[in-house]
């Protein structure tokens, strides 16, 4: 493990491996949190990385372990799609993972990707409002990260004004056709998390992972905006992804 101003580093053979200690940590995680205080908040991201994760935790070994009674669900982000569109990242989330656990349907809160963005950001926001309670900015136990080749992470891209969103929890993102539009997350949401974590597997992804863990400029990538208030940002990759990397072994 490697650490810095950029997070903890963790590298992995695979994304098997990955995932597996990605699992464990989502398991004592939720054990420490449903301990502690009854219910342990996650918000999980789309993309392909997560896939095995999700597939992971919802396999005999991880469903008998964890409490799903006491594990609240949310999104990073999400497609502007119905929920069964294959772009869904509740779809991806569902099939592999909260179709196989005894979840309580009242602890899914999914961002309805149905709706005009807009319309389904003020709604994201105000459930989160409302779960979380206060004024304050929530803090989930976890948020579950992937970051794109350009550097993007959630639907937080280069150049996007969601970037400079300092009240509201959620934003809309509408992406140049033939793009799907969105709803993201925004900054000061995963950055009050207290733990972060993201997950990045392939050789793609050695250029921006490289700019990220050990470039200067990694504030010019949303991904290396994500730098927690208070908690701590962890990063699980595999060793194709690390290709690049100069301080790990
Ligand atoms: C999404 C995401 C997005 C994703 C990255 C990495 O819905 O697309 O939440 O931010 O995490 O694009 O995606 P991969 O895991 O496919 O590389």
């Amino acid at each position: 493990m490697i650490g810095g101003a950029a997070g903890q580093v963790r590298v992995f053979h695979d994304l098997e491996a990955l995932s597996r200690a990605a699992a464990d940590l989502f398991f004592t995680l939720s054990h420490m949190a449903i301990a502690a205080r009854k219910k342990f908040t996650v918000a999980l991201s789309g993309g392909s990385t997560p896939a095995t994760l999700y597939s992971l935790l919802g396999s005999d070994e991880y469903r008998e372990k964890i409490t799903w009674q006491g594990v609240h669900v949310f999104w990073a982000d999400e497609r502007a799609v119905p929920k069964e569109h294959p772009e869904s990242n509740y779809r991806l989330a569902d099939t592999s993972l909260l179709s196989k656990v005894p979840l309580p349907a009242g602890n899914i809160h999914r961002i309805g990707g149905e709706k005009e963005p807009q319309g389904a950001a003020q709604d994201y926001d105000e459930e989160m409002r409302q779960f979380f309670g206060g004024t304050q900015v929530p803090v989930f136990d976890l948020v579950i990260l992937g970051a794109g080749e350009d550097g993007h992470t959630a639907s937080l891209f280069p150049g996007s004004t969601s970037l400079n969103e300092h009240v509201r929890l959620a934003a809309p993102v509408f992406m140049d056709l033939p793009n799907i539009d969105r709803v993201t997350l925004t900054l000061p949401v995963l950055n009050h998390a207290a733990h972060i974590l993201f997950l990045v597997s392939g050789e793609k992804k050695g250029d921006i992972l490289r700019e990220l863990l050990e470039g200067e400029h990694r504030d010019t990538y949303p991904a290396g905006l994500v730098q927690p208030v208070k908690g701590s940002l962890e990063w699980l990759v595999d060793k194709d992804a690390a290709a690049l990397l100069q301080n790990v072994g």
